[in-house]
């Protein structure tokens, strides 16, 4: 029988080394079949092979040998799947998104022969797409389009553009992400690893290969000769395929003298333990995992910290030690502890790197492409114009691709050194080793209550876990809760020989809220109050007394189940309020040029997912009022104006303004040319087309104004403090199977306050994903290290688990759009404040249903058990 691919005869495969994914990758040019995880978990390499749906990326080359094969190129993007999931927005990032439209395809046409146009329920959905992971979290979107696509509403194209303006190229596969940009001749690096974890590295390297030369092998430890966890970069080699690269590196000698190790926390802190970081230099060094810069604070031994926040401290110590004496039953004090959250993003951190006549090109998976390519520039000792970084489309992030990581530089060194292009593209296992994490949190917290039910006194100690990284602001973040009664807060760290994490969405937040939303709600329980009343009475924060408002009116929290529950599944309800700083980026930069008769929007940020994409077409678009799809939006690539990074909530309320002002600008520059353009308001399409023709060649740059109440903080390096916090309020229902241990999250409402939205469906998945993101740390997600050898053991997503689409709740967004008057553009960030409080609310819930308060994450059936027990 033929081999044929696409319906096109297709020579066989002829390295029985390669999979199929790297064939058709690779040797085929079919970049739309993604690989994420490497072992068959996540579902981004589907194909159909003789029709069935099928792990390319586990299944050997020459199996296609004779077989008919399928890849999502193959499905025209006229599929009504695909055509459902861009028109239902079903994708963030769009890197699972080929797997999910090949694998719905199949559904789609399996359920119609079988029951016509009718619609699937969520429960026949999940269990169809069972096999796919999206770490985005765009997963209400991919149950309401595959639902659609079964009901026959998408047989024709739709009438609408889809709300993601790059939707149909991430549902084709035409997006080319960083990994698909290898041109013929690339070669590809692989990192060499600590084995141990803690060294001093005296010497790397390497036997000469068959051919009698030695491999090329760059160093990437720099000047400190010190690895100081398992998994450390040390080194990196290259050859033209993978696989012959692997076999290199495993061959490099790496001598080193060992040095002694600590890689439990609690050991850390013992008086003989070894210490980490002896010097002020070397403690001035440590990987930070905050967002903002990490402040000053003291260190003893591996313990750092505290750094100190106190409104009238002295009180609030006071007050909670003579209640504690007196053992006053309005004391709340209790420890909460979560583990490592692993960002994980579906792309994995993948460099490209070549260089042509001393100009350096990347391709780079990154959240910051103008910072990117200004470290290269620095590092390489290049003018920033000969740097040329593209990020044309970024498979996630989450906080894990904002620096120069050691792919980039393994990368860059590897293609100087061989004179070829290189990829260096992290597995599954190095991502989930040596990629970022959320670190695991230790936290006391101590709340008092008045006999009249007001807060008399907070502290809350908190105790971050971060490897050989440091920056816990968990405590910090409960300071800005509740108002303005005593409190004093202390973060710590206690450094270990494990990896550095990374900051990750809403740093410190999620295990703030933990242990913080779960102790306001057993105070509720303790006056024999409504948690909800609670909160109200004393949060005086005005954007989240309007969600509390509305969830009073909540039928899911209104008509909750009241008083003790039995029997084997119980259902609870519980709720969780968030705040988030809002930050802010002064020097965005938005270019609008006409081209050819066109406009042209340009600035170097970059998508990860959250859709600044489409938000800056829209933006342009609604302002003059020309149509989006005649708008050409050029993002990604270092060469254009100032774009900001896509971290900290602030990309949209930084790029959005600056896009505004660029279309004013524009508009002014049209009328100088083309008296018809209107001074305000649509400009008229055939008015339009006679200015833009007048204006060949024309560019302007926009800014990001400045606030009317102006900032918190001067500009830091792009980041600046703006004035007010987001606000948010999660309410989410569970059934709780208490002989298996179960938690299933069936319901979740999230109310977000953070001024105007920008682009309603594209907001809102941000915030479903969050709820995604959030019930995978309360429930499933735990990073695992031995404590003896420091080796991180979950590192695959057999043993990592990500939620999929059965375990996630049904919900539904609301935001409150008022409050933020005073920022330019009316709404700031809100892809942080929508993850903080979705495990606290999952905790409260389970505490609802079966009356045991968690303390610990994740929640994993042996600790329910143990818990009713
Ligand atoms: Fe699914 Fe990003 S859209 S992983």
């Amino acid at each position: 029988m033929d081999t044929s691919v696409n319906g096109a005869p297709s020579p066989a495969p002829d390295d029985p080394g390669l999979s199929a994914a790297d064939h058709l990758r690779d040797r085929l040019g079919l970049t739309g079949t993604k690989i994420a995880c490497g072992s068959g978990v996540c579902g981004a390499c589907t194909i159909l092979v003789d029709g069935a749906p099928t792990a390319s990326c586990l299944l050997p080359a020459d199996h296609l040998t004779g077989r008919s094969t399928t890849t999502v190129e193959g499905l025209d993007g006229l599929h009504p799947a695909q055509r459902a999931l861009a028109a239902h927005d079903g994708l963030q990032c769009g890197y699972c998104t080929p797997g999910f439209a090949v694998e719905a395809s199949v559904f789609v046409d399996t359920w119609r022969a079988e029951h016509g146009d009718t619609r699937p329920d969520r429960a026949a959905v999940a269990d169809a797409l069972a096999g796919h992971l999206c770490r985005c979290g765009a997963y209400e979107g991919i149950f309401a389009a595959v639902a659609a696509a079964c009901a026959g509403e998408f047989d024709t194209e739709p009438d609408q553009a889809p709300p993601r303006s790059d939707a149909p190229d991430k549902v084709t596969g035409r997006a080319r992400f960083s990994a698909d940009h290898a041109p013929p001749g690339t070669w590809e690096g692989v990192i060499v690893r600590s084995k141990v974890p803690h060294a001093r590295v005296a010497k790397v390297s390497a036997d000469p290969g068959p051919d009698g030369s030695p491999p090329p092998l760059v160093d990437l430890l720099g000047e400190e000769r010190v690895v100081r966890y398992v998994g450390q970069a040390i080194a990196a080699v290259a050859a033209p395929t993978r696989a012959l690269a692997r076999e290199l590196a495993e061959a490099v000698r790496v001598d080193l003298d060992p040095l002694p190790s600590v890689t439990d926390p609690r050991a850390a802190t013992a008086p003989d333990a070894p210490v980490l970081y002896r010097t002020k230099e070397e403690r001035d060094a440590a990987p930070a995992y905050g967002e903002a810069p990490t402040p000053p604070a003291p260190w003893n031994g591996n313990l750092r910290g505290p750094g100190v926040i106190s409104w009238r401290g002295p009180t609030a110590v006071a007050r909670l030690r003579a209640a504690g004496r007196r053992r006053d039953p309005l004391l709340v004090a209790e420890e909460y502890t979560t583990a490592a959250q692993v960002h994980s993003p579906l792309e994995p951190h993948v460099s490209v790197a070549s260089w042509v006549d001393g100009d350096l090109y990347l391709h780079v998976s990154t959240q910051s492409v103008g910072k990117i390519a200004d470290k290269a520039a620095s590092r390489w000792e290049l003018p920033r114009e000969r740097v040329h970084l593209v990020a044309e489309y970024v498979g996630g992030g989450f906080g894990a691709k904002n620096s120069l990581s050691p792919d980039v530089v393994a990368a860059v060194e590897l293609a100087r050194v061989t004179g070829h292009p290189v990829r260096v593209s992290l597995d599954r296992s190095e991502e989930l080793t040596d990629a970022g994490y959320r670190p695991g949190t230790r936290t006391r917290v101590a709340l008092l209550a008045g006999g009249d039910g007001s807060l008399r006194a907070l502290s809350v100690d908190s105790y971050g876990d971060g490897g050989v990284s440091v920056g816990s602001s968990t405590a910090a973040l409960a300071a800005l809760m509740y108002g303005r009664s005593p409190r004093r807060v202390r973060d710590y760290d206690v450094v270990t020989n494990r990896p550095p994490g990374e900051p990750m969405r809403g740093p410190g937040g999620p295990p703030m809220a933990w242990a913080l939303e779960q102790a306001v709600d057993a105070m509720a329980h303790r006056l024999g109050e409504d948690p909800l009343a609670l909160r109200r009475r004393w949060d005086g924060n005005p954007k989240r007394q309007a969600l509390y408002e509305r969830v009073a009116d909540l039928p899911l929290w209104r008509d909750r189940p009241r008083g003790a529950r039995t029997g084997r599944f119980r259902r609870g309800v519980g709720m969780a309020a968030a705040g988030w700083p809002y930050l802010l980026a002064p020097d965005a930069r938005v270019e609008l040029a006409v081209e050819g008769g066109s406009l042209v929007v340009r600035s170097a940020t970059q998508d990860i997912g959250t859709g600044i994409r489409a938000v800056l077409g829209g933006v342009v678009s609604e302002r003059l009022g020309v149509d989006a799809a005649d708008l050409r939006v050029e993002i990604g690539r270092s060469s254009s104006v100032h774009g900001t990074g896509s971290f900290g909530s602030r990309t949209t309320t930084s790029m959005g303004p600056a896009a505004v002002d660029a279309a004013d600008r524009l508009r002014e520059a049209l009328r100088e040319r083309s008296p018809d353009v209107p001074a305000s308001g649509p400009v008229p399409e055939h008015v339009l087309k006679e200015a833009l023709a007048a204006a060949e060649g024309v560019s302007v740059v926009g800014e990001r104004r400045r606030d009317r109440w102006g900032q918190l903080t001067p500009n830091m390096g792009d980041l600046a403090v703006g004035r007010g916090m987001s606000g948010a309020v999660h309410v989410m229902e569970v059934e709780v199977d208490t002989r298996l241990g179960r938690v299933r999250p069936t319901r979740c409402w999230a109310g977000i306050a953070a001024g105007r939205v920008y682009q309603e469906r594209l907001a809102r998945n941000q915030c479903e994903g969050a709820v995604v993101q959030g019930v995978g740390y309360a429930l499933h997600e735990e990073r695992r290290d031995d404590p003896a050898t420091g080796v991180v053991l979950s590192d695959d997503l057999e043993d990592y688990r990500l939620p999929g689409m059965g375990d996630v709740p049904e919900t539904e967004v609301y935001f409150h759009e008022e409050g933020f008057e005073h920022v330019v553009g009316g709404g700031i960030g809100l892809g942080e404040v929508s993850v903080v409080g979705v495990a606290a609310a999952l905790g409260n819930a389970v505490h609802d249903a079966t009356g045991w308060r968690p303390h610990d994450l994740p929640l994993r059936p042996d600790r329910l058990i143990g818990g009713l027990r």
